[in-house]
């Protein structure tokens, strides 16, 4: 319960001077903000797959690359998101919050919701998804769970910050329907489902303009269109033009101190260059996060590492992703000789380098855990290859290959090192080491049973590996108990039920942003607008390694029955879903639409909702997949604005975007959109107008007199067609000369009224 008798942020920033007001819009150090007045300082972290808090009393130090405290490594977002399980983040969430509470910090900054646009970019590991409604839904639950513990999100890289590359300076240039419907679009689902506490600007420009200077983006867009009533922090360093960026609404420049900034600022409000109403309104907004999140926090929490532990061993499990599994290799059976290779099985993978970097409680390691599960059965190791140094390769093959024929079943762990991908640089391609390429080819030729379990931060170019392996588990990075939740899934103690949220493509030059990524001289030009990921490769019909959602279990699902039905909320799709096979297992059920009349460009079909289901073998439940009215909107150029248009939609249901066996039709009605003619407007346009149209229509007829749309038969074309793109304006004054300027702009004026 607020305290009625605390006093406002009104109260506490009314006394302070344009000096004190400047010095609260920037930090006291790396990761706190400055105590002025009445006002505390507030504690920030790192995250977001878990906490990475550098005590000042225990080693913290000033350029935020130090040691951190113990804290639970989660899987980070590239596996938490092939959860598809909100429950699941929401649940994540809230345990770093307790952890983040207890250690005293205010703010964790996470989750990164940037769109995955381009396989290479170094963070993708940060991120969730190359689709933002799914970005959106597994974040708004990360949030509610965090801020649930009374512990603040920062939402970021706000935004369009899709590559490492001169991240600090270059500019993503974007058209506004891909920027809304792609780049913007979980942000805004994001601050109003849940509403962070903060929301970090990035470090890149947008069209130019540095995101921490963005009067559009962090004004226009976040605050007045989203109604977000909390704090902008810039990302660390993103501050080019202090005054520049206070005047757009950025409110806390990180880290600090920023004297100079302190001081421009008062400079800027002396000169009357930057208005003091803006300074009052920031000072205002840090007063009010400093007072909410000191009110909330209870240094004395307490949590338990087992418990977290379990938790994020329990979450991994849920995050991987069966890409194959031909002749059910998998499970294991516990017992007869099972050979694991691979440098991971003993050195796992399981996070990302940079800002997210956790110090785990402990880390699992898969070769402990696979012996723990294996019953009767004989397990023995061969390093295989050295991510290091890469030395002996050739011995290290041979043992492995000798270990793997002596078995019953081999289990290769492969993947990309620590030092391959990380925070800071993008990767040049998207292959598996060429030696981990060569020994999986090797024992295939030796043993006839091969699995492969995957360790990596971004997407890898899968198809020198499908055919010589039986089954594939891609692992991205799944936190500290990575290995646990491996053997939990190889054994099929827990049934495999994660799902691709990228991907993979056969080739790197099938990628959308292939010739657009890192960008050059300054510049990314988002030029594939809004086709991204399965978008892109549906709208090209290009073969893929593995699509977007797919993901298989140690069971089969069926569906029936679908339905969909609109109301003018949104549209209810219901299905029937069965397990068909003789396992239980959690299906992700997956609805895209698609409106193939459309007067816009749109790829054939987007994920529109999702939902989850765990059935026994035999088993069969009706589920319902619920799209708000608002997901069916486009951003309509010429009206600026969104834009549902109407039509017959057909949603498409299965398991992945590419295994939809049911499909159903709906029709929704449109929204009316009503662009103002302009002098400017096209012929045809104006001809459709209501009250135009029939008056231009009479200044015509005498023109063209009965000849209607067979005027211009002589010069073989079809007139109609012809001048239907022509501005009324020359139509009008000069071509046609069918009326006065003054004419026609009373037309229009009545045609637009
Ligand atoms: C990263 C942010 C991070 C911040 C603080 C920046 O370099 O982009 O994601 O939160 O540093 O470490």
């Amino acid at each position: 319960m607020p305290d009625p008798t605390a006093p406002t942020p009104d109260d506490l920033i009314g006394p302070l001077s344009t000096e004190e007001r400047a010095r609260l819009g920037s930090g006291r150090d790396f990761w706190s903000t400055e105590a002025i007045g009445n006002i505390p300082s507030i504690a920030l972290s790192d995250g977001p797959h878990g906490l990475r808090y550098q005590d000042p009393e225990r080693g913290g130090d000033a350029l935020g690359i130090g040691p951190s405290i113990p804290a639970t490594c989660f899987p980070p977002a590239v596996g938490l998101g092939q959860s598809w399980d909100p429950e699941l983040t929401f649940r994540v969430g809230a345990a770093i919050g307790r952890e983040a509470r207890a250690a005293g910090v205010h703010i964790v900054l996470g989750p990164g919701i940037n769109i995955k646009r381009d396989p290479r970019c170094g963070r993708n590991f940060e991120y969730y998804s190359e689709d933002p409604r799914l970005t959106a839904a597994l974040a708004t639950g990360w949030v509610r769970g965090l801020q649930q513990q009374g512990v603040g999100a920062s939402l970021k890289h706000f935004a369009a910050n899709n590559t490492e590359h001169e991240r600090m300076t270059s500019s993503s240039d974007i058209d506004p329907r891909p920027l809304r419907e792609i780049y913007l679009h979980a942000f805004g689902h994001v601050v109003r489902e849940a509403a962070p506490w903060t929301v970090m600007c990035s470090y890149n420009k947008i069209n130019g303009v540095y995101a921490a200077q963005n009067h559009w983006l962090l004004t226009e867009i976040l605050r007045t269109e989203w109604g977000f009533e909390g704090v902008v922090v810039s990302d660390w360093g993103a501050v080019d033009d202090r005054v520049a960026a206070v005047a757009a609404g950025l409110d806390l420049a990180m880290p600090g101190a920023d004297e100079a900034g302190d001081r421009g600022v008062v400079t800027a409000v002396a000169d009357g260059s930057l208005d003091p109403s803006v300074l009052e309104a920031s000072a205002r907004r840090v007063a009010a996060l400093a007072v909410r999140a000191t009110g909330s926090a209870d240094p004395g929490t307490t949590w338990n590492a087992d418990e977290h532990h379990a938790l994020a061993r329990a979450a991994a499990a849920r995050c991987a992703v069966l890409l194959k599994n031909d002749n059910d290799v998998l499970p294991l059976a516990p017992r007869g000789r099972i050979a694991v290779i691979g440098e991971f099985a003993t050195e796992p993978r399981y996070q990302g380098g940079g800002s997210s970097h956790v110090d785990a409680t402990r880390v699992d390691i898969a070769l402990d855990e696979i012996r723990a599960h294996a019953g009767s059965a004989t397990v023995t190791h061969a390093r295989g290859f050295d991510t290091g140094s890469g030395s002996a390769a050739g011995e290290l093959r041979a043992e492995a290959v000798e270990t793997a024929a002596r078995a019953d079943i081999a289990v290769l762990f492969l993947g990309l090192a620590a030092t391959q991908e990380s925070e800071g640089f993008d990767r040049e391609d998207i292959e598996l080491p060429a030696d981990q390429v060569e020994l999986l080819h090797a024992v295939r030729a030796v043993q006839s049973r091969v699995a492969v379990v995957l360790a990596h931060g971004g997407v890898l170019r899968l198809a020198p590996i499908v055919a010589a392996a039986d089954a594939i588990l891609d692992a991205a990075l799944l936190g500290q108990a990575a290995g646990g939740a491996i053997a939990d899934l190889l054994f099929g103690i827990t049934a495999p039920s994660g799902r691709l949220t990228e991907t993979v493509p056969v080739r790197l030059a099938d990628v959308p942003a292939y010739d657009n990524f890192p960008g050059e001289q300054g510049h990314v030009r988002y030029g594939e607008g809004i086709f991204i990921g399965y978008r892109w490769y549906d709208r090209r019909e290009l073969e893929v390694s593995f699509p977007f959602g797919h993901g298989l279990s140690y069971t089969t699902f069926d569906y029936a029955d679908p339905r969909a039905v609109a109301d003018p909320e949104g549209v209810s799709v219901t299905v029937r879903v069965t397990n068909s096979g003789s396992r239980t297992g959690r299906e992700v059920v997956q609805v895209y639409t698609g409106l193939e009349q459309s007067s816009v460009l749109r790829p054939p079909r987007e994920l529109g909702g999702f939902t989850t289901v765990e059935l026994e073998p035999g088993a069969a439940q009706e589920v319902t997949v619920r799209i708000p009215r608002h997901e069916f909107a486009r951003w309509h150029e010429p009206a600026g604005r969104w834009v549902v248009e109407g039509g017959e939609y057909t949603a498409y249901i299965g398991g992945s975007s590419r295994d939809l066996p049911v499909h159903t039709t709906v029709r929704i009605d449109g929204d009316v959109v009503r662009v103002p003619l302009t002098r400017e407007s096209p012929f045809s346009e104006v001809m459709a107008n209501p009250v135009a149209g029939p008056e231009l229509g009479a200044k015509l007829q005498p023109l063209i007199g009965d000849q209607g749309s067979s005027a211009g038969a002589e010069l073989g074309v079809d007139m109609a067609r012809m001048i239907g793109s022509i501005p009324i304006g020359r139509i009008a004054l000069q071509l046609g000369g069918l009326m006065t300027a003054a004419e026609l702009d009373d037309l229009l004026s009545r045609a637009n009224s």
